[in-house]
């Protein structure tokens, strides 16, 4: 199987998980990047109103998605939904060949219909690296 790892992270946790994965995978993670700034205070406003409300944003590729089996998407929670980058990237992409991380505070993802698999990390339980190499060591090779 050959698999492409892509993420978007407002504060590297969704960046580190990516990474992990994708070094077991030896593959270069691709990060997503939008036109908006969610820094600071405002910026964390504005990223609850854009999740909650469904906001577009305008989205960029770092780096090259090839053609593979499966997509590992990792985003983080936002209002208990993903993000909107990660909502436009997935417009794209066959459902059923995608498997969703979501990194969370300490919330399950409720909209989990139609994924290959959802797998949700959550800070307030601490065993990011035991749910990263279960996760790895149950992809196809
Ligand atoms: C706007 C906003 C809304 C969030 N909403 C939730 C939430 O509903 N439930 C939750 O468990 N965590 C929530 N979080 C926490 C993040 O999902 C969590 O810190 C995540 O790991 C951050 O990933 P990142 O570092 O890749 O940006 C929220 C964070 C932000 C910025």
């Amino acid at each position: 199987m050959t698999y492409a790892v892509i993420y978007f992270s407002r504060t590297g946790t969704s960046r580190r998980i990516a990474e992990k994965i994708a070094k077991k995978l030896s593959v270069e993670p691709v990060e997503m990047t939008d036109n908006m700034d969610w820094d600071g205070t405002l910026g964390y406003m504005r990223a609850a109103r854009y999740a909650m409300q469904n906001k577009d944003v305008t989205v960029q590729t770092r780096g090259q998605i090839g053609t593979v089996d499966e997509y590992i998407v990792i985003t983080p929670m936002w209002c208990g939904k993903i993000t909107p980058a990660i909502r436009i990237l997935l417009q794209d992409l066959p459902k059923d060949k995608v498997h969703l991380i979501v990194s969370s505070g300490g919330m399950n993802l409720k909209e989990r219909d139609g994924y290959l698999s959802v797998l949700d990390i959550m800070k307030k339980d601490k065993n990011e690296d035991q749910l990263i190499d279960a996760f790895v060591g149950g992809l196809s090779t």
